[in-house]
């Protein structure tokens, strides 16, 4: 498939030669070489060597793998070009190398906001470890959103309901400030303006979701994910939910636990006002997006479930949650056979 990206390789190859590295690490699945990124290195004679064999949920093993690519071929720059798993992949290699080197990141979902945070989430055993630090932000970045149209349908679907969640936690978020609410109410107004359209492949639609999913990612840089993260990581785990889908069904019923609580009803206001739901609202809008199919457990993954979630990682969240509230809310949307 030929892509009419062009415009974005000529602002790729500018940036590189103004940088004019030694040698590129480009960390990309081999799926992505058909962007022609790699290809552009080698039209500018820049060095470059593939790194291209990381999980979809990257595994701590592979990023020592790319720090040992790294080193073996004297890289002195990383391109990362692909969704979370390639720039978190990149970002891991700069955290756990302690080596001193930039990177470029060619978003290609609309969804983590990866290629501007602080954030590298990595796993160990299947088991989520992430890492964060503000010497791992890509320093430089191609909006190439054209790459945007090939994604699935399904893929859309779950990776703009993560820039949902990003934007609305980083809301929620005590550690909040006025310009991540800037980014907040931005990035939702966009995802409201462009998410039907989206799904269904409108062209006009794939810049300003890009956009979207970048503020959201600058609104969780400064105010971090909240409970929503923190209870989506096992369903990703145990029901292989994308880590999206995960993050937006437990957000569904933690909304509706705020608004229950009658405790913070002029953030629940202003929730409804950025985003256009409320809570119930929000369930029905997953509903029809055929999200809550398939939420049935076993006893044993429910228990792992509802002690997988990281109390101390609740620390942000505006409500003090027990772990019996945690249990309530899980039940909540979970059927136990
Ligand atoms: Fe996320």
């Amino acid at each position: 498939m030929k892509y009419n990206n062009q415009i974005f390789l000529d602002e790729f190859k500018n940036k590189m030669l103004e940088i004019n590295p030694q040698k590129v690490l480009f960390v990309c699945s081999k799926d992505y070489d058909r962007y022609g990124y790699r290809k552009a290195l080698d039209e500018i004679n820049i060095k470059s060597v593939s790194f291209t064999s990381f999980e979809p949920c990257p595994e701590v093993s592979s990023v020592e793998n790319g720090i040992e690519a790294y080193k073996s071929n004297e890289c002195d720059f990383v391109v990362a070009v692909g969704g979370g798993s390639a720039i978190d992949t990149a970002k891991g290699i700069k955290y756990y190398s302690k080596l001193d080197f930039d990177i470029l990141a060619v978003p290609t979902t609309a969804g983590t906001g990866a290629e501007v945070t602080r954030f590298s989430v990595l796993y160990r055993n299947k088991d989520k470890e992430s890492v964060s630090d503000y010497s791992i932000i890509p320093n430089f970045q191609i909006f190439d959103y054209t790459t945007l149209k090939s994604l699935p349908y399904e893929q859309k679907v779950v990776t703009s309901l993560d820039a949902f969640c990003h934007s609305v936690e980083a809301f929620w978020s005590v550690d909040a400030t006025n310009e991540s609410r800037k980014y907040s109410k931005k990035a939702l107004s966009l995802f409201n303006d462009n998410f039907a359209r989206y799904i269904e492949n409108d062209d006009s639609t794939f810049e300003p979701m890009l956009e979207c999913s970048m503020l959201a990612g600058k609104a969780i840089n400064l105010a971090r994910t909240t409970a929503p993260h923190a209870f989506s990581y096992k369903l990703h785990k145990l029901k292989g939910f994308h880590h999206g889908r995960a993050v937006a069904v437990s957000l569904a019923y933690i909304w509706k636990f705020m608004e229950e609580s009658n405790k913070l009803n002029e953030l629940m206001k202003e929730t409804r006002e950025i985003t256009g739901f409320d809570a119930d609202g929000f369930i029905n809008f997953l509903s029809k997006l055929g999200l809550f199919d398939d939420l049935t457990m076993t006893k044993a993954q429910f228990d792992e479930t509802i002690h997988g979630v990281n109390i101390q990682r609740l620390q942000n969240f505006p409500l003090k949650l027990t772990e019996e509230d945690i249990k309530n809310i899980y039940c909540s949307f979970i059927d136990v056979k």
